[in-house]
C-alpha cells in the first residue's frame, strides 16, 4: 500500500512549556523513518484516510508574546533552521502554517482568536486546540465574534476545522498520549483527522476521545506527572534520610516508574504489582499499611477529581 507524504507547515499560536514540549518531541521525531508515523489505514466509521498518511513538518513556526520569550525560545531553538519564532506577529504567523496549534492560556484564547485578520488567516487551515477546559463550540464563537457575518454553523465549519487536542509535557520526550476529539454530531473530513491523528503520532501515542471526557484526560496525562512527582519526591526524602546520595535514589525511582509503566502498560493491574512484591506480614507490606492508613489512595483520587473540576471550568469567567 502506497504511502501519502504530506509537506506540512505547522504554527504554534503561543509557545508555552506545552507547545514547547510538542516543538522539541516533534523536532527530535524528524530523523526516524516515515513509517514509524502510519496512522490507521481504516477505521469501521471511515474516519481515517484508506491510505496511511505521514504528515513532515516544513516549517515549525513558534508565536509569542514578550520580545523576552521570543529571544529565549529562538536561543533553544537554535540549531534548527525549521524552527522561527515570532513575537506579537501572530496573524503573520498563522498565516505561515497548514496546521494550527493553540497553545496560549484559557484567559487569552478569546482575543488572540479575535484580532484583526485572524478570520481570514484560519480560512481552510486546521486549528489544533491543546488549551484546557475550552470547547470545540467556544473557539468558533471565538474566531466569529467580530465577525459581522451570519455565517450558519455548518458555513462556519466549513471556514477552519477545530480538533481538540489533550496531552502532557512528556510530549517533549515523545512519550505523551494525546487524546483527539473532535465536536460532537460533526462530521470532519478524514484528511483533517488524519493529519491531526499523524502528526501527534510523531509525539506518542494517539487515540480518538469524547470530548466531554478532555478534561479528565488531561489531568491524568498532565496533573498525574505532577501527581506522581509527589510519591517519587517523598521516596527520594526516605530513602536520602537512609543514608542513600540524593542522585542515586532518583535514578532508582526513575527506575521503579519505568518499571512499573511497563508493568500496567501491559497485562498488569496496579493491585497485581503490589502482589509481585508484598507477601503478607512481610516488609514491603508494612510499608504499604502506612500509605492504608494516610489514606494516599483516596487523597490521590480526590486530587483527580478537584483537578478535573478545575480544568473543566478553566474557560468560567467565575473560577
Ligand atoms: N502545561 C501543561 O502541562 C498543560 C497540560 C494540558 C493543557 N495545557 C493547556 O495548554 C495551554 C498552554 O499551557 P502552558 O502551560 O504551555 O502555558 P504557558 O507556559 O503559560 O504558555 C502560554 C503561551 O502563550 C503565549 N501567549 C500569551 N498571550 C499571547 C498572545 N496574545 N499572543 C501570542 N502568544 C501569547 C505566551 O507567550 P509569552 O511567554 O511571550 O507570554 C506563552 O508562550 C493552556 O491553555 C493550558 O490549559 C497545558
Amino acid at each position: 500500500m502506497s504511502v501519502h507524504i504530506i509537506p506540512t507547515k505547522i504554527t504554534f499560536l503561543g509557545c508555552g512549556k506545552l507547545n514547547t514540549a510538542i516543538l522539541s518531541g516533534i523536532l527530535s521525531s524528524l530523523p526516524d523513518p516515515p513509517s514509524t508515523f502510519q496512522a490507521p489505514t481504516y477505521t469501521p466509521n471511515e474516519k481515517f484516510l484508506p491510505n496511511p498518511t505521514v504528515i513532515t513538518p516544513t516549517s515549525l513556526t513558534a508565536c509569542v508574546h514578550h520580545q523576552s520569550t521570543s529571544t529565549s525560545l529562538t536561543q533553544t531553538f537554535s540549531h534548527s533552521p525549521l524552527v522561527t519564532v515570532l513575537a506579537n506577529e501572530n496573524v503573520p504567523g498563522v498565516q505561515r502554517g497548514d496546521i494550527i496549534i493553540l497553545g496560549v492560556e484559557p484567559s487569552v484564547y478569546r482575543p488572540v482568536l479575535a484580532e484583526p485578520g485572524m478570520l481570514d488567516a484560519l480560512k481552510g487551515k486546521t486549528l489544533v486546540s491543546i488549551v484546557g477546559g475550552v470547547s470545540v463550540s467556544k473557539l468558533y464563537d471565538a474566531i466569529f465574534h467580530s465577525s459581522p457575518t451570519s455565517l450558519t454553523t455548518s458555513e462556519r465549519e466549513k471556514h477552519c476545522h477545530i480538533v481538540r487536542v489533550t496531552l502532557g509535557p512528556s510530549a517533549a520526550v515523545r512519550a505523551s498520549v494525546s487524546l483527539i476529539s473532535e465536536e460532537a454530531g460533526r462530521r470532519y473530513p478524514p484528511a483533517v483527522l488524519t493529519s491531526v491523528y499523524s502528526l501527534f503520532m510523531r509525539v506518542g501515542e494517539v487515540k480518538m476521545w469524547p470530548e466531554q471526557l478532555q478534561a479528565a484526560g488531561a489531568t491524568m496525562l498532565a496533573g498525574g506527572l505532577a501527581f506522581l512527582s509527589v510519591a517519587v519526591e517523598g521516596m527520594v526524602e526516605g530513602a536520602v534520610g537512609e543514608g542513600v546520595e540524593r542522585e542515586e535514589a532518583l535514578q532508582m525511582a526513575a527506575s521503579c516508574l519505568a518499571g512499573l509503566s511497563k508493568l500496567v502498560a501491559g497485562e498488569e493491574s496496579p493491585g497485581g504489582v503490589r502482589g509481585k512484591v508484598a507477601t503478607p506480614g512481610g516488609s514491603t507490606a508494612a510499608g504499604l499499611e502506612v500509605l492504608e492508613e494516610g489514606r494516599v489512595k483516596e487523597l490521590y483520587r480526590e486530587a483527580l477529581r478537584v483537578t478535573t473540576f478545575r480544568t473543566s471550568r478553566l474557560d468560567d469567567p467565575k473560577e
